[in-house]
């Protein structure tokens, strides 16, 4: 018997996708480099071993799949990715669809269409391992009538929100990698908002692990019901089981990261779209990484008191913050998502982004739904200006300015909420201050500017 669809890659997330996917019903062959760990997996299976088709060599591997094949990789990106489509290559028939649902980066995935002449789809996973075990979100790139083939698979293994699954086919080419790329700039972004308002309550309002856990469970609750802040409260609400401390106070400050984020602010550079909030957040990982070189800083210019007083700093006031925040972290992914669209000529629909993150993912949040019905209304328009985040704002930066201003005066970063409010700050000047960043760009350069009186460009100055 011949099994459906085929996965290369039995890490944690490959195993987890292919016993989601026998789970569904589906029959699937499954092949890992190191056999062992193919012979571990159908152990671990137990009775969805019935549907699950182990292959120990690549050639019985390919063999064992319905024609013309469909195949899912999910091994590490980059040259692994490579070398992993040039070993099934020659194996395959010319109407045999490749997947890479790897974190791939977009581009590798435009060159990898471009050059094999296969069917072949870059589909963006997330949502960890419980979300590949049990419903991820889907983010699919490449062509439509690739995408029908392996759809009602891929629809039947996704996260549902309301009934509607979170597998989309956003795009040609890298489109699905692309939006999968931005989700964890976002990712990003989030985390970092919620770290510095941990911070905040901490340092700032001297609070203890138990309390901030109960202040990010009842957050929960309200407008900021999402995945990151549900975690937040259970990781700050978490006892160490060696040294029965605070699992907050037993972990080092030091974030790391893979990559995707960091190729968010790349690709953002390329597109012009400012993304303000999403670099700040990495910068901050940056920063958090240098842990000894901060030690020693800290010697130089101490700042152990960072107090601020709870008549001026209330949870009310960090609730707002943080959604003002996020709400502008939100508009500039969106708008990088936008930029992308017009750059690369995929046609992206943000309401479709916005409705596929809204379950499964790891930014998935109450929010995004709003998103999606801002979306719905008017595709084109930064979230900033939909009257439904327009009325949010309005209610909430009042809230971001005080705690921005309240962070710097006691010494307490808050690089993404300051960056969230800058934006604003400037996106809302309707005349700024670039007029002198053009008179010194003539000056030095006669670069040229265009004249507010007349609109004639290409002007010059008698420096
Ligand atoms: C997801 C996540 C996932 C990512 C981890 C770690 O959507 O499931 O984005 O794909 O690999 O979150 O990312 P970093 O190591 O870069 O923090």
């Amino acid at each position: 018997s011949s099994s459906q669809i085929g996965l290369i890659g039995l890490g944690t997330m490959g195993s987890a996708l292919a016993l989601n996917i026998a789970e569904k019903g589906f029959f699937i062959s499954v092949f890992n480099r190191t056999a062992a760990k193919t012979d571990a997996f159908m152990e671990e299976a137990g009775k969805l071993a019935e549907r699950i088709t182990p292959a120990h060599d690549l050639e019985s591997f390919v063999h064992s799949l319905a024609e013309p094949r469909a195949i899912i990789l999910m091994v590490p990106a980059g040259s692994a990715t490579d070398e992993q489509i040039a070993a099934l290559r020659p194996l395959l028939g010319d109407d045999d669809l490749i997947i890479d649902a790897g974190n791939a980066n977009f581009r590798d995935t435009n060159r990898r269409m471009a050059e094999l002449d296969q069917p072949f789809l870059g589909v963006g996973v997330s949502g960890g391992e419980e979300g590949a075990r049990h419903g991820p979100a889907i983010m699919g790139g490449g062509k439509a009538e690739h995408w029908s083939r392996v759809a009602p698979i891929l629809t039947a293994i996704a996260a549902k929100f309301e009934g509607e699954a979170c597998a989309t086919h956003l795009g040609a080419e890298g489109a699905g990698h692309f939006v999968k790329t931005v989700h964890n700039g976002i990712e990003y972004a989030d985390m970092q908002l919620i770290a510095e308002v941990y911070g905040l309550m901490r340092d700032g309002l001297r609070l203890n692990p138990a309390q901030i856990a109960e202040t990010f469970a009842t957050w929960n609750e309200g407008p900021l019901q999402s995945y990151l802040v549900e975690i937040s409260a259970k990781v700050a609400g978490a006892t160490d089981t060696v040294s029965g401390k605070p699992m907050l106070d037993v972990i080092l400050d030091a974030a790391g990261q893979k990559g995707t984020g960091r190729w968010t602010a790349i690709e953002a550079q390329h597109l012009g779209t400012p993304i303000p909030v999403i670099e700040a957040a990495i910068a901050a990982r940056n920063m958090s990484a240098r842990f000894e070189e901060r030690r020693e800083v800290a010697t130089l210019f101490p700042a152990d008191d960072r107090t601020i007083g709870s008549d001026a700093l209330s949870l009310d006031l960090l609730e707002q913050a943080l959604i003002c925040g996020k709400i502008l972290c939100y508009a500039q992914g969106f708008e990088m998502i936008a930029g992308a669209s017009r750059a690369f000529e995929w046609d992206l629909n943000s309401a479709a982004v916005a409705r596929n993150w809204r379950a499964g993912c790891i930014i998935r949040s109450a929010m995004l739904d709003e998103m999606a019905a801002a979306f719905e209304d008017a595709a084109d328009r930064n979230l900033m200006r939909a009257p439904y985040f327009a009325a949010q704002i309005a209610q909430t930066h009042g809230a971001l300015r005080n705690v921005v201003g309240l962070a710097a005066a006691s010494g307490n970063p808050a690089p993404a909420l300051g960056a969230a409010l800058a934006y604003l700050d400037t996106m809302r000047l309707a005349s700024g201050t670039a007029n002198m960043i053009q008179g010194q760009r003539d000056f030095f350069g006669q670069h040229g500017f265009v004249r507010r009186d007349t609109g004639e460009s290409d002007q010059h100055g008698s420096w």
